[in-house]
């Protein structure tokens, strides 16, 4: 009992630990499917070397595992066409790292990145280098002309899974929507800036070594903006100022912290994980997270991936593996995103542990529902669906791995009038493994969220827009529904 009642059941745990139980879900339908593609020699082949290699396993099996290095790209860019870009040696790599367990000097030379870049290619790139050529991600679309952002909507995330496909969690990135603005712009920003206030260090941290990639992660989201929003942002033609016509703020950029300057001007959260140099694990070195609730992100600065998950069922034994692996060889050119939902009973944007009620050193109670004792007042109009919308991507330059993520909230009620969505969620909510339902909801929501959808599904029937014989299972516009794009559109006015 009290066990549900810490940190662990956190809906914005979702949002993190959501991600990577996705992507190991992700990693082993993959490596499934890798396996079975083989021949039956190949199979034997591989066997005898993973044999080998259990032979020679050591205790740190991604010491000399580095993610594939775009350095090539160099040879691409102005200025840099008599560069050598032959690759560096995994065992150069390891020994002249950046490190990331002591400050990093940047002025010396000689030393490497993960994906390859040397301390002179860093200072001769210089501010805003091409980053959509360093990453083989294009850059963004403008917004059409006739977005507004004072009707802007999210898209209506719906990333309910039914049935055989249920672990493809991860959602093609489209290279425009890294960041996306709504009309909850201005308040979004002021409640991250109240939070900041009250909460500080604990949902703001970086360490020194992670200053070359918030500096990298800030140019890229700037410029993001700048591509992607041209009417609301830009940068001075030096790219030393960065004007936000929103907040009518100008930012001096080689005067202010990199974080701050992303802190300042984007409604999403950001967790920078770099790889250590002592065991080619990531750990998380910086970041702002505004959207926690029972947690905060300084309750897990530094620690491994692994750490990070110990609430994870079987995590450890089944999971850590194929995860770090994962983590070690993600490639620049192929972000990822996903979104991983929860039901509430209020808009539960943030909640931070109570320390006065701190039951143990790192076990904090923590009250999820907004109507503690009187249970059952709750009605289908106080449920939120909250929706942490993430991407997952690989800095080019600094080789440093970066989650952005933000929580989205519907009414319940929305899911009404969208085909098929009620009656998948009631297959969902009812049948779904009791201990991610746990997760995902509170058993006095999940009881009346399923008769809400249980109604509204026999609505749908009768209206003639779903068959009865429809076999429920994962849509095809998943994490959307048939017909979304004409509502959203519609509801936005372009
Ligand atoms: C880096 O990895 C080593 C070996 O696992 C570990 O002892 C050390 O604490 C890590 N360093 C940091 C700063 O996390």
């Amino acid at each position: 009992m009290l066990f549900t009642q810490t940190f662990g059941v956190s809906t914005a745990h979702i949002s993190v630990a959501g991600v990577i139980v996705c992507l190991i879900l992700f990693t082993l339908q993959r490596f499934l499917t890798l396996r079975l593609r083989r021949t039956g020699r190949e199979r034997k082949a591989s066997i005898a070397i993973s044999k080998e290699k259990d032979k020679v396993k050591t205790d740190l099996p991604y010491l000399l595992q580095f993610p594939p290095s775009r350095r090539h790209v160099l040879a691409t860019l102005p200025g840099f066409e008599k560069v050598d870009v032959q690759a560096i040696t995994p065992e150069m790599l390891k020994s002249q790292a950046l490190p990331t367990v002591t400050t990093p000097d940047f002025d010396k030379d000689g030393f490497y990145t993960p994906t390859g870049f040397s301390t002179q290619d860093i200072k001769a790139l210089g501010r805003f280098p091409d980053y959509a050529a360093l990453s083989g991600v294009r850059d963004p679309n403008p917004v059409p002309e006739t977005w507004d952002i004072t009707k802007a909507k999210f898209r209506p995330y719906r990333p309910f899974r039914w049935g055989y496909h249920q672990h493809m969690a991860l959602m093609k990135y489209d290279p425009d929507w890294w960041v996306e603005l709504t009309s909850s712009y201005h308040t979004t920003m002021a409640t991250r800036r109240a939070l900041l206030a009250q909460h500080g260090s604990k949902i703001f941290f970086q360490n020194p070594c992670a200053s070359h990639a918030s500096r990298e992660l800030m140019e890229m989201v700037l410029s993001f903006l700048c591509n992607r929003y041209p009417q609301h942002f830009s940068l001075s033609s030096d790219q030393t100022l960065f004007h936000n016509h929103l907040l009518c703020t100008t930012t001096h950029l080689l005067q202010t912290d990199p974080l701050q300057v992303l802190f300042d001007n984007v409604p999403e959260d950001y967790a920078i994980m770099m790889r250590n140099e002592t065991d080619g694990l990531y750990y998380l070195r910086a970041a702002i997270v505004c959207s926690s609730v029972g947690w905060y992100a300084s309750q897990h600065r530094d620690a491994p991936l692994k750490s990070i998950h110990t609430h994870v069922p079987d995590y450890e034994s089944k999971m850590a593996f194929s995860m770090d692996r994962w983590f070690s060889k993600l490639s620049t050119e192929s972000p990822v995103s996903r979104c991983s939902w929860g039901l509430e009973d209020w808009e539960a944007f943030h909640t931070s542990p109570d320390p006065d009620r701190s039951v143990s050193g790192d076990t904090m109670e923590w009250t999820r529902s907004a109507f503690k004792g009187r249970e059952d007042e709750v009605t289908v109009k106080d449920i939120k669906l909250r929706c942490d919308a993430q991407t997952l991507r690989r800095m080019p330059v600094s080789g440093a791995v970066v989650f952005n993520f933000k929580a989205i909230f519907w009414d319940l009620e929305e899911l009404r009038e969208e085909k098929y969505v009620p009656r998948l969620l009631a297959k969902v909510l009812k049948e779904g493994k009791r201990e991610l339902m746990e997760y995902k909801c509170e058993e006095h929501v999940r009881q009346v969220a399923v008769r809400a959808c249980e109604q509204w599904a026999e609505e749908q029937v009768e209206k003639g827009w779903v068959s009865r014989e429809w076999e429920v299972g994962t849509l095809e516009e998943s994490p959307f529904f048939p017909g979304w794009e004409g509502k959203w559109r519609g509801e936005q006015g372009f």
